[in-house]
C-alpha cells in the first residue's frame, strides 16, 4: 500500500510509510522517526505498538477472533489435537498423515530428562511453587543440552524446539510429584503426550494407570486453547530475550517467570480461588460491588482482557469442556454453578457492558483443571507446558526473520536533571 502518514511535531512536517498485513489494522512504520525528528513515541504497556511481523496467531480482539496460522481456534479445539497443532504452529502448515507421526515420534523420543537433573529437584523446597521450578529447570536445561543452543543453526534451533515442547510435561510433571512425595514417574512413550503427561502426574509406580479418555481429550483441548495468543506479555518476553541471542531454554525461562504473573498466566488459579472466595450464587452481588468500586483493587479475575473486548473464544470452548469433563468424572463442584450465574450477572451490568468486559480463558480453565485433580498451583505450570509451543514457534520466526535486531525500547526520562555529586559527610 503506498498511503504515507503525516506528522506534525515540533514545527516539523513528516512522513512515514504504512504498511499493511494480510488482516488486521494497518500500522504505521515509525522505525526511523527518532532519526528524523529526534523524537520518539510513547506507549507505556504498547497498547498501540506492533513490536514484530508474525505469521502465527492473529486476534480480533472486538470481535472475539483467534487464528492459528489461518485456522480458527474453535475448528482446531473441535477437530485437531494438540500435537497437530503443535506442527502447525512450527511449520506453517497441518500435517500429513506421515509428518504427523513423524513428529509425534520425535517429539516421544524427547519426553525423558536427563538424569542428573532429577538432582535439581532436591535443591527445592517442598513448598515450591511449581512455576519456581519450571523456571530453575527450563533455564537449566541450557546446560545440559549444549549440542542444541548454537541459535544460528537451524538444526539446532529445531532440535531445542523439540525438545522443549517435549520434556516440559516430564518437568511440570516432576514438579508436581516432588511437591507431594511420590516417586518421579517416568514417560511412557507408548501414550499420546496428554496421555503421558496424566500418567506422569497422577500415576503411581505401584499401580497401572488408566487414561480417561474424556479427561485426556479435555487437557489436550485445554492445552491447544492456550498454544499461542501473539505478542502477549510472556511472548514479547521470551522474543525480547531471544533477540540478544540467548539461548532458546534461557528464553523460555524468561517467558515462564512472566507468564507466572496473576494478570497473566496467574489468572486462572486467582479466578478458581475468587470463585471458591465467592462460594454460594448469593454472594455473587457483593463481589460484583467490589469489582467496581475505584477504591477496592479487588477485580474479577478471569474476566476481562488487554486485546478481547468481546467474548474470548477460547471461554466458549471451555465452558462446554466443564461440562463434558463434570460428566465423565461425575463431579458436582458448586464452583461452576457460581462461575455460570457470576458471568451472567457481569455480562449484565452496565460497568462490564460498557468496559467491554468478557470472561477471558481462565474463567473456566481453572474449574476444569480442579476437577481433573489438579492443585490450583499447578495450573500456570499446564498453561506454561501449552504455551511452549507458541513461544518456541515465536522464537524460531524471530531468529530466522533475517531483518531481526535486539529489542531495546526508548522511555521518556522524568528522573533529576544533571547534578554534582555530594560527598557523603556533606548530605
Ligand atoms: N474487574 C473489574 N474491573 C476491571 C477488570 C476486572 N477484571 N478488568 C479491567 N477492569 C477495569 C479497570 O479498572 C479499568 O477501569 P477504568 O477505565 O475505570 O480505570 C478498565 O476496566 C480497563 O482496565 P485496564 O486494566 O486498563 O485494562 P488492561 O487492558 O490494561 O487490562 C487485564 C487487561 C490485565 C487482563 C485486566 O482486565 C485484568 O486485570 N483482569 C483480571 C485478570 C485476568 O483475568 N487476567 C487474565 C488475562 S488473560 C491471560 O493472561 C491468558
Amino acid at each position: 500500500m503506498g498511503d504515507t502518514a503525516k506528522l506534525t511535531a515540533g514545527g516539523g512536517d513528516y512522513e512515514f510509510p504504512m504498511k499493511s498485513g494480510t488482516l488486521g489494522p494497518d500500522v504505521v512504520d515509525i522505525g526511523k522517526l527518532y532519526g528524523k525528528t529526534g523524537m520518539f513515541t510513547y506507549d507505556p504497556g504498547f497498547t498501540s505498538t506492533a513490536s514484530c511481523d508474525s505469521g502465527l496467531t492473529f486476534i480480533d480482539g472486538e470481535e472475539g477472533v483467534l487464528l492459528h496460522r489461518g485456522y480458527p481456534i474453535g475448528q482446531l479445539a473441535e477437530n485437531s489435537n494438540f500435537m497437530e497443532v503443535s506442527y502447525l504452529m512450527l511449520n506453517g502448515e497441518l500435517p500429513s498423515k506421515d509428518e504427523l507421526d513423524n513428529f509425534e515420534f520425535t517429539i516421544t523420543r524427547h519426553t525423558m530428562l536427563h538424569d542428573q537433573l532429577r538432582q535439581f529437584y532436591q535443591g527445592f523446597r517442598r513448598d515450591a511453587h511449581p512455576m519456581a521450578i519450571m523456571c530453575g529447570v527450563v533455564g537449566a536445561l541450557s546446560a545440559f543440552y549444549h549440542d542444541s543452543t548454537d541459535i544460528s543453526d537451524p538444526e539446532h534451533r529445531k532440535i531445542s524446539s523439540h525438545r522443549l515442547i517435549a520434556k516440559m510435561p516430564t518437568i511440570a510433571a516432576m514438579a508436581y510429584k516432588y511437591a507431594i512425595g511420590q516417586p518421579f514417574m517416568q514417560p511412557d512413550n507408548s501414550l499420546s503426550y496428554t496421555g503421558n503427561f496424566l500418567r506422569m502426574t497422577f500415576g503411581v509406580p505401584a499401580e497401572q494407570y488408566e487414561v480417561v479418555p474424556e479427561v485426556e481429550k479435555a487437557l489436550d483441548r485445554i492445552f491447544i486453547l492456550h498454544a499461542d495468543h501473539e505478542q502477549n506479555a510472556s511472548t514479547s518476553t521470551v522474543r525480547l530475550a531471544g533477540s540478544s541471542g540467548a539461548n532458546p531454554f534461557a528464553c523460555i525461562a524468561a517467558g515462564i517467570a512472566c507468564l507466572w504473573g496473576p494478570a497473566h498466566g496467574g489468572a486462572n488459579e486467582a479466578a478458581l480461588n475468587m470463585l471458591r472466595e465467592i462460594g454460594t450464587p448469593d454472594k455473587i452481588p457483593e463481589y460484583i460491588a467490589r469489582a467496581k468500586n475505584k477504591d477496592d483493587p479487588f477485580r474479577l479475575m478471569g474476566f476481562g482482557h488487554r486485546v478481547y473486548k468481546n467474548y474470548d473464544p477460547r471461554a466458549t470452548v471451555m465452558q462446554k469442556t466443564v461440562r463434558e469433563v463434570f460428566d465423565a468424572l461425575k463431579v458436582n463442584d458448586p464452583v461452576f454453578e457460581v462461575a455460570l450465574q457470576l458471568e451472567e450477572m457481569a455480562l449484565n451490568d452496565d460497568y462490564f457492558i460498557e468496559k467491554k468486559l468478557f470472561p477471558n480463558v481462565d474463567f473456566y480453565s481453572g474449574v476444569i483443571l480442579s476437577a481433573i485433580g489438579f492443585p490450583t498451583e499447578m495450573f500456570t505450570a499446564l498453561f506454561a507446558l501449552a504455551r511452549t509451543v507458541g513461544w518456541v514457534a515465536q522464537w524460531n520466526e524471530m531468529i530466522s526473520d533475517p531483518g531481526q535486531r535486539i529489542g531495546r525500547p526508548r522511555q521518556l526520562y522524568t528522573g533529576p536533571t544533571t547534578r554534582d555529586y555530594v560527598p557523603i559527610a556533606q548530605r
